[in-house]
């Protein structure tokens, strides 16, 4: 990681989306609802939260792939958006520097076009070569880089398994030489068995090409030896953030805790940390989100500030935030 320079900053974010089937009344779906958090150049930042939590949410609109409600975007100290201040600048220069590699290698890659097409379609878009060969070796050496090899660039997904469409789709991310990509579990669709391969691929890509991840998850099983540091999400909300280690080794909040109880444990000093805290209940709609914090309808250590109050998101400690009232009880 460089010297703690700041490439990607979001400040007090939100993302409301219409209700859908909701005529009449205006509702919304509170998604993202005053997120606040950084990436340094260099940087995995992992984010975990269970499903529906707004961690997709979180990444496109970052890279504003949607348009936010309300708060601040800043990239390499540049203000790419600004609510209040009424900024939004063009995208396009920016769409080459910020990527993003999606969830379902099955869905997110066109079945009608070859894999180098594929590859070559943003080269094309943004104009980064002047010639056919030069289109065709820069499609081969991304295809060589992910793993794969010139024989493939003529073939189509169908052919392809999952683990490999992965590969196309991180190709295509790479082809722009983009300095910051949103992984949006970019494993979570792949077998077991090759999950790790494809981790361990996006490290050795970070070291070579120094590139800074937001690296999406929704356990923390797969995010913990990536990430330099972790910040967590429930229902639109960072709850906790923190350096990878602390975040496993010494959590604060109460759903981080339950999270981590979670996590199958091959290590002592994991198992020792954190004893087993089942998390009951179910998510509560982002429609409808409770009162004050809103892990209080599933929290144990739940009192009726906890229904007034929304808990600020503090640094608690050097580097280490977390949104709670009642962190001094919770163990
Ligand atoms: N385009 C959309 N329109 C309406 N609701 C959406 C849209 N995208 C996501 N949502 C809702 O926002 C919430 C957060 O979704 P998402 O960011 O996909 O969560 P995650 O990635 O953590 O699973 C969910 O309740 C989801 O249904
Ligand atoms: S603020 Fe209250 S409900 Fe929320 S996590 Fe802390 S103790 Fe639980
Ligand atoms: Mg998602």
């Amino acid at each position: 990681m460089s010297e703690n320079k700041k490439l990607v900053e979001i400040e007090h974010l939100k993302q409301y989306f219409h209700a859908r089937g909701t005529r009449g009344k205006k509702q919304y779906v509170q998604a993202v609802d005053d997120v606040s958090f950084y990436i340094y150049k260099g940087e995995t930042l992992g984010l975990v939260g269970e499903s529906g939590c707004g961690k997709t949410t979180v990444g496109r609109t970052m890279l504003r792939l949607y348009e936010p409600t309300e708060g601040r975007i800043i990239y390499d100290g540049k203000v790419l958006f600004d609510k209040d201040a009424g900024i939004s600048v063009d995208m396009m220069p920016y769409r080459r520097k910020m990527q993003i590699v999606f969830q379902d290698p099955y869905a997110s890659l066109d079945p009608r076009m070859t894999i180098g097409d594929i590859v070559g379609e943003p080269i094309d878009i943004h104009s980064l070569v002047s010639d056919k060969k030069e289109r065709h070796d820069r499609i081969i050496s991304l295809l060589q880089r992910v793993g794969l090899n010139s024989e493939h660039a003529n073939r189509y997904p169908h052919e392809f398994s999952g683990g490999q469409r992965q590969r196309v789709g991180i190709a295509r991310a790479l082809a722009v030489d983009p300095e910051f990509i949103v992984c949006d579990e970019p494993v979570s669709a792949l077998d077991v068995s090759i999950q790790a391969q494809v981790v361990n691929m996006f490290e050795d890509l970070q070291s070579e090409l120094g590139l800074t991840y937001l690296f999406i998850a929704h356990d923390l099983s797969v995010v913990r030896h990536i990430s330099n540091r972790i910040g967590v999400m429930y229902l639109g909300k960072l709850v906790e953030l923190a350096d990878s280690y602390e975040l496993i080794t010494n959590s604060l909040h109460p759903y981080t805790k339950s999270l981590i109880s979670a996590i199958p444990v091959a290590d002592p000093v994991t198992a020792r940390a954190n004893k087993r805290i089942p998390l009951a209940g179910d998510v509560p709609s982002p429609v409808n989100p409770p009162s004050g914090c809103r892990f209080r309808t599933r929290c144990p250590y739940a009192d009726e500030r906890c229904a007034k109050e929304v808990p600020g998101f503090k640094e608690v400690t050097s580097g280490h935030f977390a949104a709670c009232h009642h962190l001094d009880k919770v163990k």
